[in-house]
């Protein structure tokens, strides 16, 4: 691509992790950052990076960037903001503290820490949960943002921090709404993570509200390839909607990751936690119009994939 060097947020992440390989894939150079924070296992998360650790071009910095001395962070051509503390179901009562503190006050201080910096790009992961109920469907990027959700609160704080930053110091920011990302590494609480675990185990599955709800599911690679885009082609403070091209309903997912483990599914309906909107839909055409992408890859092909990589985590292990 083009070498240069760049700072992964979050990089032991699942979207993260996956940015990383794809980035030293191209010949760049990268830092990744990640505090390994206790939402779900750093086994898993360690295993995450183990193909980019085997990389000369890749360095790890653990460190909490609501923290700790960002000095440490090297001067980069790039930055790619994925670390969050994620879920939206998870993010009502005690917990908002470690929302407010790696969603906000953590992009605060990585945006006043490249302040002034000669940047190309700051990519900020931002998220459909921006939209909550939203005005319409398929939404565009200037439907009103109404999020349902603390999670989708503090992820749009994050977003407006950025631009306020492009605003005022002319850093080139770009962010990239990710619409329900999925596919292999997708974190233990998602959904379908949550279904192919229950799948391989034999356990029920649990289905929120009448599993009617849908989402413009995301294959992992399109989300990469998005961001990849922006770095070199996104307009000045732009922000994308990233959606997978489709509109899926829970228990039409199921009946395709019951195909693709070849086993039934149990289901166990349970109430529709607050904060889960009933429907999500992108109006990708500012990505295709400025990036030239397309989202590609259909549902059916990035389920195989997921209940593939979950096989080798669950199937055999009994646990
Ligand atoms: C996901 C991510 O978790 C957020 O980090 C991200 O910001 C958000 O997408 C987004 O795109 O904005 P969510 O859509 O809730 O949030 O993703 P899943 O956990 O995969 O849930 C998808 C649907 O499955 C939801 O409607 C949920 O109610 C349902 N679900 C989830 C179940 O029926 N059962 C489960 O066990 C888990």
């Amino acid at each position: 691509m083009k070498g240069g060097h760049a700072l992964v947020t979050g990089a032991a992440g699942f979207i993260g992790s996956h940015l990383t390989e794809r980035l030293l894939a191209e010949g760049v150079r990268v830092t990744g950052v990640d505090c390994f924070t206790e939402y779900y296992e750093a086994a898993l998360k360690r295993r995450n990076l183990e193909a980019a650790q085997r990389s000369a071009a890749f360095s790890l910095l653990e460190l909490d960037l609501g923290r700790d001395d960002l000095a440490r962070l090297p001067d980069v051509t790039v930055v790619f903001h994925q670390a969050a503390q994620p879920g939206v179901r998870a993010s009502w009562g005690r917990e908002f503290g470690s929302y407010v503190h790696h969603n906000v006050l953590a992009t605060q201080r990585l945006l006043e820490r490249y302040r002034g910096a000669a940047l190309e790009r700051f990519v900020y992961a931002s998220s459909s949960s921006v939209y909550g109920e939203a005005e319409r469907y398929p939404t565009s990027e200037d439907a009103m943002p109404r999020p349902v959700s603390p999670y989708g609160v503090t992820k749009l704080a994050g977003e407006h921090l950025a631009f306020l930053y492009g605003r005022s110091f002319g850093m080139p920011v770009a962010a990239l709404r990710y619409f329900t990302v999925y596919g292999p590494r997708q974190r233990p609480d998602m959904a379908f993570h949550r279904f192919c675990r229950a799948l391989w185990l034999g356990e029920p599955l649990v289905v929120y509200g009448d599993g009617r709800q849908s989402r413009d599911f995301t294959y992992i690679d399109d989300a990469i390839e998005a961001n990849v885009r922006a770095w070199s082609r996104a307009g000045p403070q732009a922000v994308y909607n990233v959606g997978g091209g489709s509109q899926v309903e829970v228990l039409e997912a199921i009946a395709v990751l019951e195909r693709a483990c070849g086993v039934k599914a149990k289901l166990d309906f349970k109430p529709l936690p607050p904060g889960d909107p009933p429907r999500t839909r992108a109006d990708a055409s500012r990505l295709e119009a400025d990036l030239g992408y397309v989202p590609a890859v259909p549902i059916e092909r990035g389920l195989e994939a997921e209940a593939e990589w979950t096989r080798g985590l669950y199937a055999r292990s009994g646990r």
